[in-house]
């Protein structure tokens, strides 16, 4: 992970918050389809936390993902500014591309943390990094 100098650096505490709030979102995960359950929860800059499970669908591309879910509580609520997400799978899976582009609209330093149903850590990384040359409201300035 590239640390950058107004980065933020979170404690050992308020990273296994977020994973035990992940954890336990991931219960309400809705993927009778797949089987494979997500939880994700989300730190926003003025200290909330939002969570997000990922939604089947028997439509099947209509399934939405547990990092979105959380995203869009988030700013449903009125919150566009966001320090960290825990995302928890049985194996530590990452965030698709869908999410990745999401998170990236609302910063590329936000923390993204992979967890496991164990409760492991197992990668520390940002938005910037899963996501690079990303497309961001930055571009779409007027020439
Ligand atoms: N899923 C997520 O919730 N987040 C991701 O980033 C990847 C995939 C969900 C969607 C679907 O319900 C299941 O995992 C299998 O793809």
């Amino acid at each position: 992970m590239k640390v950058t100098p107004k980065m933020l650096i979170l404690t050992n505490e308020e990273r296994r918050y977020l994973i035990d709030l992940a954890i336990e979102a991931r219960r309400r995960a809705y993927a009778p389809y797949s089987k494979y359950a997500v939880g994700a929860a989300l730190r926003t800059k003025t200290g909330k936390m939002f969570t997000g499970v990922n939604v089947e669908n028997a439509a099947y591309p209509t399934t939405m993902c547990a990092e979105r879910s959380a995203v869009f509580a988030a700013v449903t609520a009125g919150e566009h500014e966001f320090e960290a997400i825990a995302v928890v799978t049985s194996n530590g899976g990452f965030p698709c591309g869908s999410c990745r582009q999401v998170l990236a609209e609302f910063g590329l330093d936000t923390i993204v943390l992979i967890a496991n149903t164990e409760g492991e850590l197992l990668e520390e990384t940002t938005v910037f990094d899963l996501l690079p040359g990303a497309f961001t409201p930055g571009n779409l300035a007027p020439e």
